[in-house]
């Protein structure tokens, strides 16, 4: 029987700190976010996005663009909101239709407002351990672990998924955490033999249910970063489902996140907290 970790707990918590540390600075904190088009699902996040700001007392600046905006276009947008001094910080929704260009887009951000850590320069920082704007789904994980006081420290720590904004930045915050740290992918050998060595498994592959008990230690930590549509839920709505099958995990694993309710709200809290540090490095 696993420790199931509430991720809308702890993000609870986390937007609670925050705005009494707003509140008590009595400081102006804003976060503009930009959705280029009509994606449905981006148009969910962002409405997300703008209740967390709410929660935590952060001025939420929205903007939509149509779909056929030109990436000069967004640039320009951009720009102003650089050089803004009530926009503390600037986020991208993803995906952008495809005439624009992401990583202009991206870098166009100052690197001081770039809550998302997507620019080149800031997943530098993270590689040199010399951050103060991680990425948010990693920091999510590491805030997880720190809460639940989960040793790193030695323990064998394996990251499924190699993407530039998941897999490389969360195995380095590992590995400054002194963990031992080996990331897989679609090219491992033998995927199961090595998620089997994981004290601390970290999941983030896109592959529905993929991770099964017999790819788990016995009392492992099991941390799903996996959001898969898995059709209509039993409500109306969407199903959702992570990477790891929670039902034939939970009873080995020692802890376990839950999908939905795990790392999802913990990501959006920490671009919260992202916004915060971001206002005080402007202001050093
Ligand atoms: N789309 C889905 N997740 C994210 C995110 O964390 N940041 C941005 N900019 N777009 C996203």
């Amino acid at each position: 029987m696993a420790k199931i970790i509430d991720g809308n707990a702890m993000a609870a918590a986390i937007k609670t700190e925050i705005k009494t540390e707003i509140e008590s600075g009595n400081l102006q904190v804003g976060l503009a976010v930009i959705l280029v088009g009509n994606d449905p699902p981006s148009q969910i996040y962002v409405k997300y996005k703008q209740k967390d700001c709410g929660e935590c007392g952060i001025h939420f600046y929205g903007y939509t663009l149509p779909e056929d905006t030109k990436t000069e276009e967004l640039l320009e947008l951009i720009d102003t909101l650089n050089a803004d001094p009530k926009v503390n910080g600037i986020l991208v929704q993803q995906p952008l239709p495809a005439q624009i260009d992401l990583t202009a887009a991206n870098e166009r951000i100052s690197s001081l407002k770039d809550v998302d850590s997507f620019r080149a320069d800031n997943v530098g920082r993270v590689m040199l351990g010399s951050y103060a704007l991680p990425a948010g789904t990693p920091a999510g994980v590491m805030e997880m672990l720190k809460r639940e006081n989960i040793e790193i420290a030695g323990k064998e720590c394996v990251v499924v998924g190699r993407s530039n904004i998941v897999g490389k930045p969360m195995a380095m915050l590992l590995l400054h955490e002194n963990g031992t740290v080996t990331i897989c992918h679609s090219k491992t050998a033998d995927l199961k033999a090595v998620c089997k060595r994981a004290d601390i498994l970290v999941v983030a592959m896109r592959q529905p249910n993929f991770i099964t008990a017999d790819y788990v230690k016995k009392g492992a930590v099991v941390i799903d970063v996996g959001i898969n549509d898995a059709g209509e839920g039993a409500k109306g709505g969407r199903k959702l489902v992570g990477d790891v099958d929670f039902v034939s995990v939970e009873p080995a694993a020692g802890y376990i996140t839950p999908v939905p309710g795990g790392v999802g709200p913990m990501t959006r809290a920490m671009l919260m907290r992202n916004t915060l540090t971001a206002k005080k490095l402007q202001e050093k």
